[in-house]
């Protein structure tokens, strides 16, 4: 049996401790892309923007994906109290994702490319990708063994995985003449893709916050609730039809988008009700054990009514028309994807990864005080954001039409605090995050020289 909580780096850790590792790299890409905005052409020579768009991109997306794959992977075997079926694919799997990743990354670093957006290295590099979570969705279905009166997280798990596995798929269909010669077809399939791929990481990271907001309440009733399942259903609906709000300027059916913006709305609305009464359930006592991962799952509760409201306005059709293509997009995929599939998996990361051979207790003071930090200055670069993407739509509607070159210097002071906001955002999350690996690296080091020395 693996105990809870062990104090061993294993495998399943090091997945995170990789995730945040790159989390870091990401932050700092996301900044230089920021400073470019204000100093156009800067580092134009080694990394251009479109080199640190994609090294920015792909840094953060593969810790929502390691990270994603190393709570199932550890989450799992607390929850059937026994070792993962095949133990050691795990290692192999580990290291095709991160030379994988290492490949990806120094591709972009020598300006190849190849791929479509978000995706953007030679396609060949997919291979591995796929490769790894096949031995990722081999390890989680055998492990689950039969799916009888299992939780509504197990059926998180494996709806994410093997939906991602479909999705990724998917993405790639372009490669083949049939997809790619017909522009409207080719889109279509392309954003189908990306919104259903993350339709099954969020299954993949709501499972495991399912897993771990029963373990700090200690009430097991929330996996096996109504209202769990009601989630998992609206969630496995949108999965597979979500993307009808990529392709609101494509000629498709309207009702295929309207469905599918009502079912996104409702998920989130599900996840922060469920959120939000837990959060009440939870005892003083427990919530103070807890402390990080707590506090984060709360942030997170925030992050998904914000990003509610603003989706809500985007999904308007006739605000679409003018928001399509702006920064209000971006200050969506970054509201979501930092404050809520960020601040759950740092959730997650703190109740793996705090428990080692040096205690967290002496970084709480200033856990606390980044903590705040980090909302306060996330919220402020979100807004910086939005307030982009309204000048843009302006400007992209303005008659007569105003010079490109004289909204830039309009868009500056937004760009400003774009940037001194991601920077303070950028140091309080590798001040949080610092503790963790160090702690993790720190008592590994001790251990392997202990051992070498008796
Ligand atoms: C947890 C941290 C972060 C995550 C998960 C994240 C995620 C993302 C994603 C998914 C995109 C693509 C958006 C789209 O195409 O709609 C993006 C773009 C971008 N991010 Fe971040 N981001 C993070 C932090 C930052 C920080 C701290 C900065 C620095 C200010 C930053 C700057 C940028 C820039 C400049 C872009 C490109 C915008 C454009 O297309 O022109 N990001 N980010």
């Amino acid at each position: 049996m693996e105990p809870s909580n062990n104090k061993q780096l294993n495998t399943n850790k090091l997945f995170i401790v990789a995730g945040l590792i790159l989390l870091g790299f990401g932050m700092i890409y996301g900044l230089t892309g920021a400073f470019q905005y204000l100093v156009p052409g800067f580092l134009k020579k080694y990394f251009s923007f479109e080199k640190i768009r994609p090294l920015h991109v792909s840094a953060v997306v593969f810790w929502i994906i390691l990270g994603a794959m190393g709570s199932v992977l550890f989450y799992l075997q607390q929850y059937t109290q026994k070792k993962l079926h095949t133990p050691w694919l795990t290692k192999v799997q580990l290291l095709v994702f991160l030379f994988t990743i290492l490949a990806i990354l120094t591709s972009y670093c020598f300006g190849m490319f190849g791929g479509r957006e978000y995706w953007e290295f030679p396609p060949l590099l997919a291979l591995p990708i796929l490769f790894g979570w096949l031995l990722f969705l081999y390890n989680v279905i055998n492990t689950i063994g039969s799916i009888r009166n299992q939780p509504v997280y197990v059926w998180m798990w494996l709806t994410g995985a093997v939906f991602f596995l479909f999705t990724f798929l998917e993405s790639y269909l372009w490669i083949f003449p049939y997809f790619r010669n017909n522009i409207v077809n080719d889109m279509t399939v392309q954003w189908k893709s990306y919104g259903s791929m993350v339709g099954a990481w969020n299954m993949l990271i709501y499972g495991s916050s399912f897993f771990l907001m029963e373990k700090i309440s200690g009430d097991k009733t929330y996996s096996t609730s109504r209202m769990g399942f009601l989630l998992y259903f609206i969630g496995l609906f949108n999965l597979m039809f979500n993307w009808g709000h990529h392709i609101y300027t494509l000629p498709t059916y309207h009702f295929i988008q309207y469905v599918s913006y009502v079912v996104s709305m409702t998920e989130l609305l599900i996840l922060g009700r469920i959120i939000y009464e837990w959060r009440a359930s939870v005892s003083t006592a427990r919530r103070h054990f807890h402390h990080a991962a707590y506090k984060f799952i709360l942030a997170a509760d925030v992050w998904v009514f914000l990003t509610l409201l603003l989706a809500i306005g985007m999904s308007v059709p006739a605000l679409n028309i003018y928001t399509h293509g702006t920064f209000i997009t971006v200050a969506h995929t970054m509201g979501a994807t930092i404050g809520i599939n960020t601040f759950l998996l740092l959730a997650i990361a703190f109740d793996i990864l705090h428990e080692t051979c040096l205690t967290f207790e002496p970084n709480t003071k200033l856990f606390n005080r980044t903590y705040f930090v980090i909302n306060a200055s996330l919220f402020a670069f979100w807004i910086s954001l939005i307030a982009v993407g309204v000048m843009q739509s302006k400007w992209q509607m303005s008659e007569p039409r105003i010079l490109f070159g004289s909204m830039m210097v309009e868009l500056k002071p937004f760009f400003i605090s774009f940037f001194i906001f991601g920077l303070i955002l950028t140091i309080g999350i590798l001040i949080i995050i610092y503790p963790l690996i160090k702690n993790q690296l720190l008592c590994y080091y001790t251990k392997s020289k202990s051992k070498k020395t008796t």
